[in-house]
């Protein structure tokens, strides 16, 4: 699924209508405060805005403190699915359940030093599990491989209990590095240089990126 973040800023309701028209199956915001991150992005009334202009559905990735304080706002805008990230959010199972509560999925974010251990007790709450594969906060960094295990470990972890919930992966997502994610268990995949500046524009890169996979 394509990234917001990597898009023409200026034209972005035109860049989600070529996104979707590309065949993006999801449409992910990144969403940052400077603060969890060191980056700042947009804020729900920008994802309100573009909601009416393509029906692909929307994940809003908060990548900000206490992300509890905006559920129902990113929720309202039209997003499908709310993820919010372990290392942010005091009370996970309180904010898990109130993203459900708005009638959204529900996704957890992992940052790449953060353990497994961390989303231990809410997993049966979750749709995703997004296990990131750069540190948080910009684009076009390189993958970080050392991820691979933490993923296959999810995996396993997952399916030993038998959870419907799908591992997505978020971070120096291309052609050269889908294959090893998705054979460590990774069934999502969120790119944003890779889509968003191919030189053949998105469809090339969404094929490309859907041919690499079995
Ligand atoms: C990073 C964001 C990612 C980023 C991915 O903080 O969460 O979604 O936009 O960009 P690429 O695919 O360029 O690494």
């Amino acid at each position: 699924m394509p990234s917001t973040l990597s898009f023409d800023q200026s034209r972005l309701a035109e860049e989600l209508i070529d996104a979707a028209r590309a065949g993006a199956d999801i449409l992910q915001w990144d969403i940052m405060d400077g603060a969890f991150v060191p980056n700042l992005t947009v804020g729900w009334d920008i994802i309100a805005a573009c909601r009416p202009h393509v029906q692909t559905p929307f994940e809003a990735h908060l990548m900000i403190d206490d992300p509890g304080r905006y559920i129902a706002d990113f929720a309202k805008a039209g997003n499908q699915r709310i993820i919010v990230h372990a290392e942010a959010a005091t009370h996970l199972h309180r904010v898990v359940e109130q993203i459900r509560g708005e009638g959204c999925a529900a996704g957890v974010a992992l940052n790449p030093a953060t353990p497994l251990d961390a989303v231990e007790h809410v997993l049966e709450e979750l749709d995703t599990l997004l296990i990131m594969t750069v540190n948080p906060g910009f684009g076009g960094q390189q993958f970080i491989s050392a991820m691979l295990p933490k993923i296959r470990q999810a995996a396993a972890m997952i399916a030993e209990r038998q959870l419907p919930l799908r591992i997505e992966v978020d971070g120096g997502i291309a052609a050269a590095t889908i294959r090893s994610v998705y054979d460590a268990g990774a069934r999502k995949f969120v790119a944003g240089t890779a889509i968003a500046h191919h030189p053949g524009g998105k469809k090339a890169a969404i094929d490309e990126l859907r041919a690499a996979l079995p």
